[in-house]
C-alpha cells in the first residue's frame, strides 16, 4: 500500500520505468527468447501491482462517498493511512493535527502501527474524529470485530476530513413539494453553485462525469426530451455538492438547499437516492436507480484512466472487470453496493462499463 506523496512518487517513477523497459523489449527484438519472455511476464506482473497501487492511492484523493460503513479492526492500521490520504493533508499537517512530531508518525506508519501505545491510538482517534464500536463483545474477541467511522458530531466543519462523514440516515422518504415539478435550475446556476460549494477541482469533475453519464443514459436510453435529460444531469451534477463544506451532513445540506430553491421534487429524491445504504432512502425510478449504478463505478473507471499512461485511450472494460474483481484494488469500493445497485435495475455490468467509459473520457 502507498501510504505517502513520498512513496506516490517513486512508484509512479519505477512504473514508468517499467513502461520503457517493456517497450524496449518488445521493439528491440521480433523473436523473444524463453529469458526475455521470462523477464517480460515479470515485468508485466509488477506493472499491474504498481497499477494497482498508484489507483488506490488516486482513489483515495478522488474518492467522493462515504464508505466507511463498516471496517473491520484488523484495518485500522490502513484505515489511518487512508483517512490521512483522503485528508489531502501532508504529513507535517496531519502530525500536527494528530499532535505528533512527523518522524515518530512516520516510523508507526512505517510498521503499520505496531508498536503504537493504546494512549497514542486514542489521541491518534480522537484528533481525526473515528469512532470505534464493537460489536457484541464476547469474552474472547473474534477477529473480524468491526469498527464503524459514524459520528454523531454535526456541528463541526471537517471539510478537510472526509474521511470521518458519517453515514447520515436522512429519516425521510419524501423531499420537495409536487408542486414544484419541472422546476430546474439551469446548467449556469448549477455549475456556479458547484463553483461557490466545491473549491477542490477532483471533487467537481466527478460531479461533471457523473452528470455526464446521467444526461446521456437519460437521452440515449430512456429516450428522453430536454428537459428530462437536464433533470438527470442536474442530480449527478449536484448529488455530492454539499460533500466538501458539510461532510458530516452529506447530503442533507444539499437537499435542504434544494427544496429551498423549490427545484423538482424527483431532482432531489434522485440525490437522496444515491446511496440507500447511508442515506436511508431507496432508488424508486429509474433515474434514482442510475445514478446509484453509476456513482460508485464512474469515480473507479476515472481512478483506472488516472494510472493509464494513455488515459480513456484505448481503455477497455476487460481491464475494469480485472480491477473490480482485485479485492486489493481501491479495496474502499464497495463492490457489494455495485452489484446492489447493479441488481436494481437488470442490465449487465459489461454494458454499463462501456457506457461510463464512452460517456465520461470527454469530461475534463
Ligand atoms: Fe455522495
Ligand atoms: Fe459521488
Amino acid at each position: 500500500m502507498i501510504k505517502n506523496e513520498k512513496q506516490y512518487k517513486i512508484t509512479k517513477k519505477k512504473l514508468l520505468s517499467i513502461y520503457d523497459e517493456i517497450k524496449q523489449i518488445q521493439s528491440t527484438n521480433e523473436h523473444l527468447s524463453a529469458k526475455e519472455r521470462l523477464i517480460l511476464v515479470s515485468l508485466k506482473t509488477m506493472q499491474d501491482q504498481l497499477e494497482i497501487e498508484i489507483a488506490a492511492y488516486d482513489l483515495l484523493k478522488t474518492k467522493a462517498s462515504p464508505l466507511l460503513e463498516e471496517r473491520s479492526i484488523d484495518d485500522l492500521p490502513n484505515l489511518l493511512i487512508e483517512f490521512k490520504i483522503q485528508s489531502g493533508m501532508t504529513q507535517k499537517e496531519f502530525s500536527e493535527k494528530v499532535g505528533m512530531k512527523e518522524q515518530q508518525l512516520q516510523r508507526y506508519e512505517a510498521e503499520n502501527f505496531k508498536s503504537i501505545s493504546f494512549k497514542n491510538l486514542l489521541k491518534i482517534l480522537h484528533a481525526i474524529g473515528l469512532k470505534i464500536t464493537v460489536k457484541g463483545l464476547p469474552l474472547k474477541i473474534p477477529a473480524g470485530t468491526k469498527i464503524s467511522s459514524r459520528t454523531n458530531n454535526f456541528t463541526e466543519n471537517n471539510g478537510n476530513n472526509p474521511m470521518s462523514s458519517p453515514i447520515l440516515d436522512l429519516g425521510r422518504n419524501t423531499f420537495g413539494n409536487p408542486a414544484n415539478k419541472g422546476n430546474l435550475l439551469s446548467l449556469e446556476e448549477a455549475h456556479a453553485l458547484l463553483n461557490e460549494w466545491v473549491p477542490n477541482e477532483r471533487l467537481r469533475l466527478h460531479m461533471r462525469q457523473v452528470g455526464a453519464v446521467m444526461k446521456a443514459w437519460a437521452l440515449e436510453k430512456e429516450g428522453a426530451d430536454e428537459p428530462t435529460a437536464l433533470k438527470w444531469e442536474l442530480a449527478g451534477l449536484l448529488h455530492d455538492a454539499d460533500w466538501e463544506k458539510y461532510p458530516e451532513a452529506h447530503c442533507r445540506i444539499i437537499i435542504e438547499k434544494l427544496e429551498e430553491l423549490r427545484i423538482d421534487p424527483e431532482v432531489i429524491h434522485c440525490i437522496a437516492s444515491h446511496g440507500p445504504k447511508y442515506f436511508g432512502v431507496e432508488p424508486e425510478n429509474t433515474m434514482d436507480k442510475m445514478i446509484y449504478v453509476f456513482d460508485e463505478l464512474s469515480g473507479f473507471i476515472h481512478a483506472s484512466a488516472l494510472i493509464r499512461p494513455t488515459r480513456y485511450e484505448g481503455m477497455d472494460v476487460k481491464g475494469i472487470l480485472k480491477k473490480l474483481k482485485t479485492a486489493s484494488f481501491a479495496a474502499q469500493v464497495s463492490r457489494d453496493d455495485i452489484s446492489d445497485a447493479l441488481s436494481r435495475i437488470g442490465q449487465p455490468l459489461e454494458e454499463i462499463i462501456q457506457f461510463i467509459i464512452d460517456h465520461q473520457k470527454e469530461v475534463l
